[in-house]
């Protein structure tokens, strides 16, 4: 898995962490408890762990498996364009 990686949609910061050469994974950037950097966090066992409190959040869907967050982080579907842009967008945004 690779490192955690901030990178902007328009001006929503995303978190987006290479999975392996076909699989990346984006959520929202901002910690649902108090907006930490998920970007800054680690990676272990297909979630991210916010640097601030420690909420942990499943990469795959954005549930947040361990508190103090209550609620998910946004997640985004992907898929990789050829010549490698990566294209991102939440579900069923049309
Ligand atoms: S800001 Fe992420 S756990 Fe508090």
């Amino acid at each position: 898995m690779g490192e955690p990686v901030r990178r902007t949609l328009g001006e929503v910061p995303l978190l987006v962490v290479r999975v392996d050469d076909a699989t990346v994974r984006v959520l929202g950037d901002r910690c649902s408890h108090f907006s930490g950097p998920l970007s800054d966090g680690e990676v272990a066992d297909g979630c991210v762990e916010c640097p601030w409190h420690g909420s942990v959040f499943r990469l795959s869907d954005g549930l947040n498996v361990r508190g103090p967050a209550t609620a998910p982080q946004p997640s985004f579907e992907t898929r990789t364009r050829p010549g490698g842009t990566l294209e991102v967008r939440l579900p069923n945004a049309g």
